[in-house]
């Protein structure tokens, strides 16, 4: 059975790529740092979707992290797609000059280093699949093609720096499949009501990568299942 662990999958986009996954036929690791949310979300797919586990997994905690992958090898011995999914704006993030040190750092923590720690720790279960994909949820506001508009440039850095990451991993991991997705402006916490997309179409892309893509699509920044320029 192909295996799937999201990171922040007990809501918004990341608990729809867990849901579509798991309708798809995988076994799939609903990974949360609240242990309450996230067993709510992983009872209620397996319920009516397919095979879900609770996974409990902070990005920013190494130790967390660490654990986690050691309670996911007793339970399955191989990770086909991680899907790097948690991310936060922190409060505060409005104006470059602004932004305090630890602001910065705290949004790097999660949304850039936390995508990678995983990665790390989950490596030797990852190698163990057939066809590996690392799947990063970045943001167009990353994009440095067209410049910045000034919105949270904490959190538009850390996406930059986490398509950073994307470009290192698939150079240092020639036969996985290691991307970064823009899901769109998405009406959930995050994105607000006000936002263009359904968690189904910002769940797409990523979901597409996990089960459908050529295996030799790597490196690459996507939207929509098309290229996009970093
Ligand atoms: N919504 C959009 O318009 C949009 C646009 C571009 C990119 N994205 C990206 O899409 C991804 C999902 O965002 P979303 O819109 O679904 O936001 P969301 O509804 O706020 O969900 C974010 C998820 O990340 C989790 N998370 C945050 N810090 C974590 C940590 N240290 N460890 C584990 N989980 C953590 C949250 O857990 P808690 O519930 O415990 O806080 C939550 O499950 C993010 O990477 C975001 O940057 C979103």
């Amino acid at each position: 059975m192909k295996t799937a662990l999201i990171t922040g999958a007990n809501k918004g986009i990341g608990r729809e790529v867990a849901r579509q996954l798991a309708a798809k036929g995988f076994h799939v690791f609903v990974g949360a740092r609240n242990a309450k949310a996230g067993r709510k979300a992983a009872d209620e797919i397996a319920k009516t979707w397919g095979k879900s586990t609770f996974l409990e997994i902070d990005v920013a905690d190494s130790g967390s992290v660490a654990k986690a992958a050691h309670e996911f090898s007793n339970i399955e011995d191989h990770l086909d797609v991680l899907v790097n999914n948690a991310g936060v704006v922190v409060d505060g993030d409005t104006a470059i000059l602004e932004i305090s040190d630890d602001l910065f750092r705290n949004t790097l923590e999660t949304n850039t280093l936390g995508a990678l720690r995983v990665t790390r720790a989950f490596v030797q279960l990852l190698r163990r699949s057939k066809a590996p994909r690392v799947i990063n949820v970045s943001s167009g506001g990353g994009q440095l093609t067209g410049g910045a508009d000034g919105w949270s440039p904490a959190y538009c850095i850390s996406k930059t720096a986490l398509n950073g990451v994307t470009v290192q991993l698939a150079a240092a991991l020639p036969k996985f499949a290691v991307n970064s997705v823009c899901p769109g402006w998405v009406r959930t916490e995050m994105g607000g009501e006000n936002a263009s997309r359904s968690v189904e179409e910002g769940a797409d892309t990523i979901v597409w990568l996990a089960s459908e893509s050529a295996q030799d699509l790597t490196g690459k920044f996507l939207r929509d299942r098309k290229e996009i320029p970093w």
